[in-house]
């Protein structure tokens, strides 16, 4: 048995691919518009026509579909094989025989792996650091694979001190059997939903809107975003400060970035410094 699926049968990890083979039943032209927007947003451009664009933990591959429309040369990993698969589906897709992106499976924390890969433009790690099981050796791998002059996009777990722990073991129930996850979702899921209700209620907000207008977060879809909440094992959170920090001392500055004060995740745009 492969590493990885002999970490999900143990609950040591989410199977986050399955997740995404799901997800790409729902994947239309307007998610993937507002995935396209997303990165524009963030990275203040147009277009990434000649740039060289590494997209680490590619999940479902939605990202790397972005930035190749955009006009990058892609290249794409993934730990999970199924998020592999699905990143190569969705090129199958939109881009077959296309020598402008690459698919594999890697890991983030392997050093040999990744110091393979050379240097690009653009590195994007949107929600997986955190997922690897050691959030700073990935930090501090990312970060060799991005140029001189270069950007690193990176989104990382907000941490909430004690409910950061609360939500650790609530992942990790999800992992560890069929029981688990199933209490998982029959407890986590309704809570979702009426907590959401009443929270639109009370700001006098439609509260339908809160799903059909959900796919303007990135091209995403709630309900397989609450599955990756729920499941999202390891887990890992850190305090916007200490990324920033983290970063400065391997020569990167901040130029963007997009915080939250609750759960979910911190969005930063480092610069790599010009020597
Ligand atoms: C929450 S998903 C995010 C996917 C995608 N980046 C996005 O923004 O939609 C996390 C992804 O990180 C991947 N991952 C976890 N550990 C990893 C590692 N060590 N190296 C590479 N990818 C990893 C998971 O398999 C999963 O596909």
């Amino acid at each position: 048995m492969k590493e990885h699926s002999r970490e999900v049968f143990e609950g040591k990890r989410f199977g986050f691919g399955k997740n995404w083979n799901r997800f790409l039943s729902v994947l239309n032209e307007e998610r993937i518009s507002e995935a396209e927007k997303s990165l524009k947003e963030m990275l203040e451009c147009e277009n990434l026509r000649g740039k060289l664009f590494l997209d680490i933990g590619s999940g479902s591959g939605l990202f790397s579909l972005a930035a190749r429309r955009l006009g990058a040369r892609v290249f794409s990993f993934d730990y999970d094989p199924w998020s592999v698969r699905c990143t190569a589906e969705l090129k199958q897709r939109y881009f077959p025989d296309d020598r402008g992106w690459d698919i594999t499976e890697g890991s983030v924390l392997d050093s040999d792996f990744m110091k393979s890969l050379g240097k690009f433009d653009i590195v994007y790690s949107w929600g997986v650091l955190h997922h690897t099981g050691d959030l700073w050796k990935a930090c501090s791998l990312s970060q060799l694979s991005v140029k001189t002059g270069g950007s690193l996009f990176l989104a990382i777990y907000n941490n909430q001190g004690l409910l950061s722990g609360f939500w650790e073991k609530v992942k990790k129930t999800y992992c560890s059997c069929l029981a688990g996850k199933t209490v998982t979702v029959m407890v986590f899921i309704p809570c979702f939903v009426v907590s959401g209700f009443l929270k639109d209620v009370l700001c006098l907000k439609n509260p339908l809107k809160r799903y059909t207008q959900y796919k303007k977060s990135r091209g995403m879809s709630v309900y397989h975003d609450w599955i990756d909440w729920l499941g999202g094992y390891p887990f890992e959170s850190a305090k916007p400060r200490d990324i920033i920090d983290f970063f400065k001392k391997q020569g990167f500055y901040l130029i963007k970035l997009k915080s939250t004060n609750g759960f979910g995740n911190n969005q930063f745009v480092f610069k790599k410094n010009q020597k």
